[in-house]
Order: C-alpha cells, then structure tokens, then sequence
C-alpha cells in the first residue's frame, strides 16, 4: 500500500519551500536589487542638482500665491514669476462661473473615449472654435498637448516619409517623433541654412549618403513634415516661419507648429506665433495647450486640414484609446475664447508687463536673452560658475518674496544657466517693480551686475 502520509508530508515541504524561496526572492531578494538601483540612480540626479523639489501651494494659481518651502516650513506669500498663466485667466470668475454652470449641466465625466460615449455637443463646439480661431478646416481635442504631438507623427506619416524637426522642440514632439515610422532629420535650432540642407537630403534620398557602397537606390521622401515649436520656452525665442513656409513651398514639404507659448496672448489676436510671424492660414498643422494661457486647466488641441483631422480621428491612439476631455474644461475654454475675441485688454497688459521688465532688467545691467516674449530667461553666461550662481539667485529672491526657478546645464546648454522670468498678465506694474528691485538687492549681492 502507498505511504500517503510521506508523500503528502514531501508535497507539503515542497510547496512550503518553493512559496517561501518565490517570496523571499520576489518581496527581499529582488526588490532589495532594484531599490539599489533605484536609489544609486536617484543620487545621481541628486548629485547633478537636477532633483526637482515640489513647491506645495495652498492657494489658487495667480500673481501672489501661498506656498510652502521648504517642506514643513511655514507657508508663506511670494509673488510667482514662473508659471504659464500668460493672461491670468487661471483664476478668472467668468472662466470659473462657465466651468461651475458647465459641470451643472454636464456633469463632472464622461467614463468613454471620445468615438464610443464621449462627445458632448460642447466638445464639438470647442473644436469649430478652434478650427475659427485659426482659420483650418477642423481641429481635435487632446487631454493634453503632450498627447496631440504623442498622436499626431505616427497616425500621419509613413515609413517612406521624412520628418524635419528643430533640435530645441519640445519633449512631447521628440517623444512623438520617435513612435513614427518615418526618417528623421534634425535641423539646428532656428537655422534655415540647416533647415534647407535637411529638406534636399530628404528630397534626394539620403540613402545615398548613408549606405555608400550597398548600391542602395537614392529613396526620396514621399511626403515631408517640419516640425517646430512656434515659441521656445527656454530661450522665448520665436521661429522664423516665414522662412519655414517658403522653404516648405519650394521643397513641397508640409508644416507643423507647436505653438503652446503662444496661443491665446501672442500676436496682435492672440493667434500666436503663427500670426506674429504673419502666416495665419498658411500652417498645415498647429498642435496647442489650453494648459497655458487659456485657463492653464489641462487640455490640447490639434488643428489643420480636413483630411489630417479626419485621419487623427481613426488613427491618433491617444485620441482613441484615453479618456474624453472633462466636460468642465470644455465649457471654460469656450469661454477663454470668448473672452479673448470680446477684448485686448488682457493681452496688452501681458505686453506693456513684458516691455517694462525687459527694459527695467536690461538697465540694471541683467544680461537677458532679447525677445518680445513674456518668457524672461535672465543669463549667467559671463560667470565660470554660471549654475551655481542661477541657484543662488532664485534661492536668494525667494527669500525676497520673488518665486523663480534656476535651470542649469542638461536642461540647458553648458554654460548657459539661466532663471526664467515668465510675465502674466495677472501681474501688476507693483508686482514688476518688485520683482525687478529684488533682482537688483540680490544681483548686487551676488556680484551679478
Ligand atoms: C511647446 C510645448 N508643447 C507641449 C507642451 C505640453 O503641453 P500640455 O501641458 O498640454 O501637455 C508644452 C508644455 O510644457 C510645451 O511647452
């Protein structure tokens, strides 16, 4: 007769031991292996000085803002030079009584992608406004403009097509640049002579250069993109897309803008760079934010040609495959719209704080890179140690009641450690001044100017 009570007191050792060796392996010896890792790679940004702190705010977002930092520290009330609340529209009441009147009637969310249950007749509302506002056919919403540029490359582009993209573009257009089929070039920053030797290597067929010797046909693009942003937000440099256009025409290429920095404050309506650079109607292509100057809530957009829209529509996977933009966000960037086509008001307050801190900086003997844009970015490239002085300057005009951020070198080139100043609207011409005497008091100190 079998001996069950061996075999089953072996079965029962067996699977102890195999249930507690999985354990431990999984719970300590693995994780212990990976936290290792973790915090050796944590150090590093710590010891390079890029480990981003949050700044914890207990009031809405505006001129002058309650935070606490450091963490624990008593909150305390700083005038905020480093948000994107270009128009102040942030806490604006007649954006927050359209968002309040929205929710009431279409409630807080829509549980659905747009193409099952998730379009409301606002939705289809907010895309006509945009299409207007920027004189395409049709425009699309995105939760985000991250996701417009995650959606827009690989749902219109093909492996036999080339994308021409500046080398300042932002993340979300790199990140998707690289889930695109499509050859790649990278023209320097704002460089037309760059930008047009690009478009001729894709014009020919670079394979001629790439593969010398495999007798490699010449592959000429079938169709090509550029890509830009409208504004860059480090430098507040603008693109020269005039000479993007005409370079586009004469090569048969089409174009992209990014214009997050821009849209709603930039150019004489506020149609962004597109319009200050005096190509309003000839872009194929505009991705933005409603995350910025429009409310500075969250949204995106994609606006152009029927077909591209059309296309986005059934190939863009963050437009399929992720959640229908709040309907609250909706009705209050119908309103942000609204507002904007009723008055300049906002926009010419955002351009005489932007001149007057400009001007004030540059008499004090700030070395700022020059620009119309409200993005101030303020240099330490005269100085050896350029990062750990933009360090000390925003640490030191915190204390000052003057709420900026330094960036230094991978954010931005060696040597080029800068603070960036952004103007809003929401400022006062006291706000400014403060702003700039406090820059004196700590320049002065720190042997800046
Ligand atoms: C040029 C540019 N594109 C896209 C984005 C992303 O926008 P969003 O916050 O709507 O994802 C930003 C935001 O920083 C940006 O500056």
């Amino acid at each position: 007769m079998p001996d069950y009570t061996a075999y089953c007191k072996e079965y029962i050792t067996n699977f102890c031991y195999f249930y507690i060796n999985n354990y431990f392996e999984r719970n300590f010896i693995m994780y212990q292996r990976t936290k290792y890792d973790m915090r050796q790679e944590l150090n590093l940004i710590r010891e390079s000085g890029l480990f981003k702190d949050e700044r914890v705010i207990l009031s809405d977002q505006k001129a002058n803002i309650n935070v606490i930092y450091p963490d624990g520290s008593t909150p305390r009330e700083v005038l905020n030079f480093c948000s994107n609340n270009y128009l102040g529209l942030a806490n604006n009441s007649e954006m927050i009584k359209a968002a309040h009147e929205t929710l009431d009637k279409y409630g807080f969310g829509l549980a659905s992608v747009r193409f099952i249950c998730g379009t409301q007749d606002i939705h289809k509302k907010l895309e006509d406004r945009i299409a207007n506002f920027y004189e395409t056919d049709d425009a699309i919403l995105y939760s985000s403009c991250y996701d417009a540029n995650g959606g827009v490359f690989e749902a219109i582009t093909h492996q036999d097509d080339a994308i021409i993209t500046d080398k300042l573009n932002h993340a979300s257009i790199i990140d998707g640049i690289r889930l695109s089929k499509a050859k790649r070039f990278i023209y320097e920053h704002n460089n037309m002579q760059s930008l047009e030797q690009k478009l001729i290597l894709a014009r020919e067929g670079e394979d001629i250069w790439e593969h010398t010797g495999l007798a490699a046909e010449p592959h000429p693009a079938r169709n090509i993109l550029i890509v830009t942003d409208g504004v860059f937000s480090m430098d507040g440099d603008i693109a020269n897309l005039k000479e993007i256009v005409r370079l586009a025409n004469k090569y048969d290429a089409m174009v992209l803008v990014d214009d997050s920095h821009a849209t709603g404050f930039f150019g004489k309506t506020g149609r962004g760079a597109i319009e200050y650079c005096g190509v309003l109607g000839e872009i194929d292509i505009i991705t933005s934010t409603l995350g910025k100057a429009m409310g500075g809530a969250s949204g995106g957009f994609t606006a152009g040609k029927r077909e591209i829209i059309q296309l986005l529509r059934q190939r863009s996977r963050p437009y399929l495959f992720s959640n229908s933009l709040a309907p609250v966000i909706v009705g209050a960037s119908v309103a942000a719209f609204d507002l904007l086509e009723k008055s300049n008001d906002l926009r010419e307050k955002l351009m005489e704080n932007t001149r007057h801190f400009r001007n004030s900086m540059t008499k004090i003997g700030f070395d700022i890179i020059e620009s119309v844009h409200p993005i101030v970015p303020i240099l330490f490239r005269k100085f050896e140690h350029d990062a750990h002085l933009a360090a000390s300057t925003a640490k030191d005009l915190y204390e000052e009641g003057i709420y900026v951020v330094g960036f230094s070198y991978p954010v931005v080139p060696k040597g080029q450690a800068r603070i960036r100043v952004q103007i809003s609207a929401a400022h006062s011409k006291e706000d400014i001044e403060k702003c700039v005497s406090a820059f004196e008091k700590v320049g002065k100190k720190l042997n800046v100017i």
